[in-house]
Protein backbone atom coordinates (compact mmCIF):
# COMPACT_ATOMS: atom_id res chain seq x y z
CA UNK A 1 0.00 0.00 0.00
CA UNK A 2 1.50 3.28 -0.70
CA UNK A 3 1.23 6.50 0.81
CA UNK A 4 -1.46 8.06 -0.88
CA UNK A 5 -4.16 5.29 -0.47
CA UNK A 6 -3.21 4.84 3.07
CA UNK A 7 -4.02 7.96 4.07
CA UNK A 8 -7.37 6.90 2.62
CA UNK A 9 -7.83 4.30 4.46
CA UNK A 10 -9.75 4.53 7.72
CA UNK A 11 -7.63 3.35 10.75
CA UNK A 12 -9.11 0.89 12.98
CA UNK A 13 -7.40 1.58 15.56
CA UNK A 14 -9.60 4.56 16.76
CA UNK A 15 -9.11 6.80 19.58
CA UNK A 16 -12.88 7.24 20.94
CA UNK A 17 -13.25 10.20 23.64
CA UNK A 18 -16.11 10.23 26.32
CA UNK A 19 -16.68 12.76 28.69
CA UNK A 20 -19.54 13.90 30.12
CA UNK A 21 -20.29 14.53 34.34
CA UNK A 22 -20.34 12.07 37.09
CA UNK A 23 -22.81 9.46 36.99
CA UNK A 24 -23.50 9.56 33.90
CA UNK A 25 -22.20 5.98 33.29
CA UNK A 26 -18.95 6.93 31.38
CA UNK A 27 -16.31 4.60 33.25
CA UNK A 28 -19.05 1.60 32.38
CA UNK A 29 -19.68 2.34 29.06
CA UNK A 30 -15.88 2.76 28.15
CA UNK A 31 -14.77 -0.07 29.81
CA UNK A 32 -17.55 -2.26 28.29
CA UNK A 33 -16.81 -1.02 25.01
CA UNK A 34 -13.07 -1.17 24.70
CA UNK A 35 -13.61 -5.36 25.85
CA UNK A 36 -16.14 -5.47 23.06
CA UNK A 37 -13.95 -3.92 20.62
CA UNK A 38 -10.26 -5.38 21.96
CA UNK A 39 -9.26 -1.70 22.69
CA UNK A 40 -7.82 -0.22 25.97
CA UNK A 41 -9.83 1.58 28.35
CA UNK A 42 -8.21 4.50 30.02
CA UNK A 43 -9.81 6.55 32.90
CA UNK A 44 -8.11 9.80 32.94
CA UNK A 45 -9.93 11.01 36.05
CA UNK A 46 -7.64 8.37 38.21
CA UNK A 47 -4.59 10.24 37.13
CA UNK A 48 -6.49 13.03 39.02
CA UNK A 49 -7.08 11.27 41.42
CA UNK A 50 -3.89 9.59 42.12
CA UNK A 51 -1.77 13.04 42.00
CA UNK A 52 -4.89 14.37 45.04
CA UNK A 53 -3.69 11.18 47.08
CA UNK A 54 -0.32 12.03 46.98
CA UNK A 55 -0.62 15.72 47.40
CA UNK A 56 -2.87 14.70 50.50
CA UNK A 57 -0.20 12.61 51.66
CA UNK A 58 2.91 14.78 51.45
CA UNK A 59 0.28 17.73 53.03
CA UNK A 60 0.39 19.97 49.93
CA UNK A 61 -2.34 22.70 49.67
CA UNK A 62 -4.97 21.76 46.45
CA UNK A 63 -4.70 25.16 45.71
CA UNK A 64 -0.39 25.50 45.50
CA UNK A 65 -0.06 25.30 41.46
CA UNK A 66 3.18 25.07 41.24
CA UNK A 67 3.66 22.83 44.35
CA UNK A 68 1.42 20.33 42.45
CA UNK A 69 2.98 20.27 39.25
CA UNK A 70 6.13 19.72 40.89
CA UNK A 71 4.27 16.96 42.80
CA UNK A 72 3.51 15.59 39.17
CA UNK A 73 6.70 15.75 37.70
CA UNK A 74 8.32 13.77 39.86
CA UNK A 75 5.34 10.95 40.30
CA UNK A 76 4.95 7.85 37.99
CA UNK A 77 1.42 7.53 37.60
CA UNK A 78 0.04 4.50 35.69
CA UNK A 79 -3.19 3.19 34.19
CA UNK A 80 -3.34 -0.32 33.89
CA UNK A 81 -5.96 -1.39 31.91
CA UNK A 82 -7.75 -4.63 33.43
CA UNK A 83 -10.95 -6.42 32.85
CA UNK A 84 -12.53 -4.60 36.02
CA UNK A 85 -11.72 -1.34 34.80
CA UNK A 86 -8.06 0.55 35.68
CA UNK A 87 -6.02 -0.65 38.07
CA UNK A 88 -4.22 2.75 39.45
CA UNK A 89 -0.55 2.86 40.19
CA UNK A 90 1.71 5.74 41.73
CA UNK A 91 4.75 5.31 42.31
CA UNK A 92 4.90 1.67 41.92
CA UNK A 93 2.32 1.29 44.47
CA UNK A 94 -1.44 -0.01 43.38
CA UNK A 95 -4.03 2.98 44.58
CA UNK A 96 -6.67 1.87 42.84
CA UNK A 97 -9.38 1.35 45.93
CA UNK A 98 -7.57 4.33 48.36
CA UNK A 99 -8.40 6.69 45.07
CA UNK A 100 -12.32 5.97 45.48
CA UNK A 101 -12.58 7.13 48.33
CA UNK A 102 -14.16 10.35 49.78
CA UNK A 103 -11.55 12.47 50.50
CA UNK A 104 -9.54 11.81 47.24
CA UNK A 105 -12.72 12.45 45.49
CA UNK A 106 -12.90 15.89 46.73
CA UNK A 107 -8.96 16.75 46.35
CA UNK A 108 -9.01 15.37 42.75
CA UNK A 109 -11.83 18.28 41.70
CA UNK A 110 -9.54 20.89 43.42
CA UNK A 111 -6.40 20.02 41.71
CA UNK A 112 -7.81 19.72 38.32
CA UNK A 113 -8.49 23.41 38.26
CA UNK A 114 -5.16 24.57 37.81
CA UNK A 115 -3.51 24.77 34.27
CA UNK A 116 -0.23 23.58 34.69
CA UNK A 117 -1.65 20.65 36.67
CA UNK A 118 -3.79 19.67 33.44
CA UNK A 119 -1.22 20.26 31.12
CA UNK A 120 1.46 17.41 32.84
CA UNK A 121 -1.91 15.28 33.22
CA UNK A 122 -3.21 15.49 28.87
CA UNK A 123 0.93 15.36 27.74
CA UNK A 124 0.95 11.86 29.50
CA UNK A 125 -2.74 11.01 28.51
CA UNK A 126 -1.24 11.85 24.64
CA UNK A 127 1.41 9.74 25.07
CA UNK A 128 -0.90 6.60 26.70
CA UNK A 129 -3.47 7.33 23.37
CA UNK A 130 -1.65 8.18 20.60
CA UNK A 131 -1.16 4.44 19.04
CA UNK A 132 -5.06 4.39 18.51
CA UNK A 133 -7.11 1.06 19.79
CA UNK A 134 -7.98 3.28 23.50
CA UNK A 135 -11.53 4.21 25.00
CA UNK A 136 -10.35 7.36 27.33
CA UNK A 137 -12.81 8.53 29.56
CA UNK A 138 -13.11 12.02 31.52
CA UNK A 139 -13.79 15.69 30.77
CA UNK A 140 -11.38 17.49 28.29
CA UNK A 141 -10.42 14.15 26.22
CA UNK A 142 -12.68 15.37 23.38
CA UNK A 143 -12.27 19.26 23.33
CA UNK A 144 -8.47 18.94 24.73
CA UNK A 145 -6.34 15.60 24.94
CA UNK A 146 -7.63 14.51 21.82
CA UNK A 147 -9.36 17.55 19.38
CA UNK A 148 -8.97 15.05 15.94
CA UNK A 149 -9.89 11.60 18.30
CA UNK A 150 -12.18 9.45 15.81
CA UNK A 151 -15.33 9.49 17.49
CA UNK A 152 -16.70 11.80 20.51
CA UNK A 153 -19.38 10.86 23.11
CA UNK A 154 -20.79 13.14 25.11
CA UNK A 155 -22.54 11.05 27.90
CA UNK A 156 -25.21 12.68 29.98
CA UNK A 157 -27.79 12.43 32.33
CA UNK A 158 -30.27 14.25 34.47
CA UNK A 159 -28.36 15.34 37.28
CA UNK A 160 -31.06 13.86 39.61
CA UNK A 161 -30.89 10.38 38.02
CA UNK A 162 -26.93 10.75 38.21
CA UNK A 163 -27.81 11.43 41.24
CA UNK A 164 -29.76 8.07 42.22
CA UNK A 165 -26.62 6.07 40.06
CA UNK A 166 -24.09 7.52 42.27
CA UNK A 167 -25.57 6.19 45.38
CA UNK A 168 -26.93 3.10 44.58
CA UNK A 169 -22.98 2.64 42.90
CA UNK A 170 -21.97 3.57 46.38
CA UNK A 171 -24.94 1.35 48.43
CA UNK A 172 -25.28 4.98 49.85
CA UNK A 173 -28.61 5.91 52.15
CA UNK A 174 -30.34 8.28 54.20
CA UNK A 175 -28.37 11.41 55.55
CA UNK A 176 -24.36 10.39 53.89
CA UNK A 177 -26.41 10.30 50.46
CA UNK A 178 -27.45 14.02 51.22
CA UNK A 179 -24.57 15.55 51.98
CA UNK A 180 -22.74 12.75 48.62
CA UNK A 181 -25.29 14.22 46.49
CA UNK A 182 -24.40 17.53 47.64
CA UNK A 183 -20.75 17.03 47.03
CA UNK A 184 -21.74 15.83 43.36
CA UNK A 185 -23.46 18.65 42.31
CA UNK A 186 -19.66 20.97 43.76
CA UNK A 187 -17.35 19.10 41.65
CA UNK A 188 -20.10 19.08 38.67
CA UNK A 189 -20.22 22.77 39.16
CA UNK A 190 -16.24 23.17 39.24
CA UNK A 191 -15.66 20.88 36.55
CA UNK A 192 -17.98 22.88 34.30
CA UNK A 193 -16.88 26.45 35.28
CA UNK A 194 -13.13 26.14 35.96
CA UNK A 195 -11.10 28.59 33.33
CA UNK A 196 -9.08 25.87 32.00
CA UNK A 197 -10.94 23.16 29.96
CA UNK A 198 -14.23 22.95 31.62
CA UNK A 199 -16.32 20.28 31.09
CA UNK A 200 -17.98 21.00 27.97
CA UNK A 201 -19.52 18.50 24.73
CA UNK A 202 -16.72 19.60 22.17
CA UNK A 203 -18.49 21.06 18.68
CA UNK A 204 -18.37 17.70 17.40
CA UNK A 205 -19.22 15.14 19.74
CA UNK A 206 -22.37 13.03 19.93
CA UNK A 207 -24.54 13.76 22.65
CA UNK A 208 -26.18 10.92 24.36
CA UNK A 209 -28.75 11.54 27.11
CA UNK A 210 -28.42 8.59 28.97
CA UNK A 211 -31.22 9.54 31.26
CA UNK A 212 -33.98 6.83 30.03
CA UNK A 213 -31.67 4.46 28.48
CA UNK A 214 -29.97 1.64 29.28
CA UNK A 215 -26.29 0.53 29.24
CA UNK A 216 -27.06 -1.71 26.44
CA UNK A 217 -29.29 1.21 24.98
CA UNK A 218 -26.53 3.69 25.29
CA UNK A 219 -23.61 0.68 24.41
CA UNK A 220 -25.35 -0.51 20.96
CA UNK A 221 -25.52 3.75 20.09
CA UNK A 222 -22.09 4.12 20.49
CA UNK A 223 -21.07 0.58 18.89
CA UNK A 224 -23.19 1.71 15.82
CA UNK A 225 -21.04 5.25 15.50
CA UNK A 226 -17.87 3.08 16.02
CA UNK A 227 -19.00 0.91 12.84
CA UNK A 228 -19.73 4.05 10.59
CA UNK A 229 -16.57 4.98 11.46
CA UNK A 230 -14.70 2.14 10.30
CA UNK A 231 -16.75 1.87 7.41
O1 LIG B 1 -13.89 10.92 36.51
P1 LIG B 1 -13.43 11.05 37.96
O2 LIG B 1 -14.55 11.31 38.92
O3 LIG B 1 -12.57 9.92 38.40
O4 LIG B 1 -12.51 12.35 37.97
C1 LIG B 1 -11.89 12.82 39.14
C2 LIG B 1 -11.73 14.32 39.06
O5 LIG B 1 -10.82 14.67 38.04
C3 LIG B 1 -13.03 15.07 38.75
O6 LIG B 1 -13.29 15.97 39.79
C4 LIG B 1 -12.81 15.81 37.47
C5 LIG B 1 -11.35 15.68 37.18
N1 LIG B 1 -11.09 15.29 35.80
C6 LIG B 1 -10.77 16.28 34.91
O7 LIG B 1 -10.77 17.46 35.29
N2 LIG B 1 -10.45 15.96 33.64
C7 LIG B 1 -10.46 14.70 33.21
N3 LIG B 1 -10.14 14.42 31.95
C8 LIG B 1 -10.82 13.67 34.11
C9 LIG B 1 -11.14 14.01 35.40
Amino acid sequence: MNDHSSRHTPPLKLIIAIDGPAGAGKSTIASRLARKLGYVNLESGAMYRALAFKAINHDISFDDEAALVKLAQGSRIHLEPTIGGNRTLLDGHDVSLRIRERDVTEAASRVSVHPEVRAWMVARQREMGAGGGVVMEGRDIGTRVFPDADLKIFLDADPVVREQRRMEQHKIKGEVAASVAADLRERDRRDRTRAASPLVAAGDAVIIDSTKLSEEEVLDQIEKLVRDRIG
